[in-house]
């Protein structure tokens, strides 16, 4: 979809007008993919808007930075304020957030430890990612998911949307709007940009961080809210044909919120509508994001902005 600009974005400690937020084609990070980055959505509320768990967006950063042994010169509380900082200034909401710190320009070559680290945080109107207001027709990806011990999965990292980048491909070219990797262990992993969830017999079911999943934001929101509605919720490594005779499926993601799953290789979820569990879910999550229902998590950051741009 196409980008839509805003006014400013935040680099390196100031504003800087959008169109001014350029790098060197030798940058390290567009010859070795070196940059760790987050996306994070404000939702509108009556009378304001609230970033969705600033914090644990800017700590899954900082992580994935630490991982990749990448100094960020700037605390939680300063990137969080540089987040609230960067959407007021530019005054457009609901918005997508796109905080990236990468290696810049310095050295040539694979160790990236002698060139600069840079950290951006830019923002933009964004609507629905995962296309299919009825459900999501998906597959099974040839793709595997990243391999224990090649990728790390827990970064969130420029480099590991390769991966993504095939798995969303595939689908895209066979008719499909998103594809299901397995683990390298032929497990089932997540999508491209998406967490999944199945529910059968009124059980939850998620894979656990060892099937080569990122640590979803929204995943972990589900589990919470799951918790909450007293739905029994199981981690466990799942089988593909899970998703052939299960009663629900859906993924999960900043991007996609909660998007259930149709169909998979053709063959229909239950019965192809959103299921009870998925709908109740689905429900406690908008509510909050809303404003609907009181913020009981704090899960929302408020911001004060100008304008409200409708989706
Ligand atoms: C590969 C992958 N898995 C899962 C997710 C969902 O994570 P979150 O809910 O934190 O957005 C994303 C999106 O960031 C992703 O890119």
């Amino acid at each position: 979809m196409p980008l839509e600009t805003t006014a400013n974005i935040w680099h390196n400690g100031q504003l800087i007008p959008w169109e001014k937020a350029q790098i060197h084609v030798m940058s390290h990070v567009v010859h070795y993919g070196s940059s760790v980055f987050e996306g994070i959505r404000c939702y509108a509320q009556d009378g304001g808007a609230g970033v969705f768990r600033l914090s644990e967006h800017m700590q899954r950063l900082i992580h994935s930075a630490k991982i990749y042994r990448m100094p960020l010169p700037y605390s939680l509380e300063q990137l969080n304020e540089a987040v609230v900082e960067v959407v007021e200034a530019n005054g457009v909401t609901p918005c997508y957030i796109r905080p990236i710190a990468f290696r810049g320009y310095g050295e040539i070559g694979v160790n990236p430890l002698k060139s600069p680290v840079e950290v951006y945080i830019a923002n933009f109107p964004w609507g629905k990612y995962v296309s299919g207001n009825n459900g999501a027709d998906v597959c099974v990806s040839s793709w595997n998911r990243l391999a224990p011990n090649t990728m790390p999965s827990l970064a969130k990292a420029g480099a590991n949307y390769m991966n993504s980048q095939l798995i969303r491909m595939e689908a895209d070219v066979n008719g499909y709007v998103e594809g299901i990797a397995l683990d390298t262990n032929g497990y089932l992993s997540e999508g491209s940009g998406e967490n999944l969830f199945i529910v059968q017999n009124g059980v939850l079911y998620t894979s656990p961080l060892a099937n080569s999943v990122l640590n979803g934001i929204t995943r972990d929101s589900i589990l919470v809210l799951a918790r909450q509605l007293g739905i029994p919720v199981v981690e466990q490594a799942l089988p593909r044909e899970l998703l052939y005779i299960c009663d629900e499926a859906f993924f999960t993601g900043t991007a996609a919120e909660v998007t259930h799953l149709r169909s998979v290789d053709r063959i229909l979820v239950g019965d192809g509508n959103m299921g009870p569990v998925t709908s109740a879910l689905h429900k406690a999550f908008f509510d909050i994001v809303s404003g609907a229902a009181p913020d009981r998590y704090n899960w929302l950051t408020p911001v004060k902005v100008r304008e409200t741009v409708t989706a």
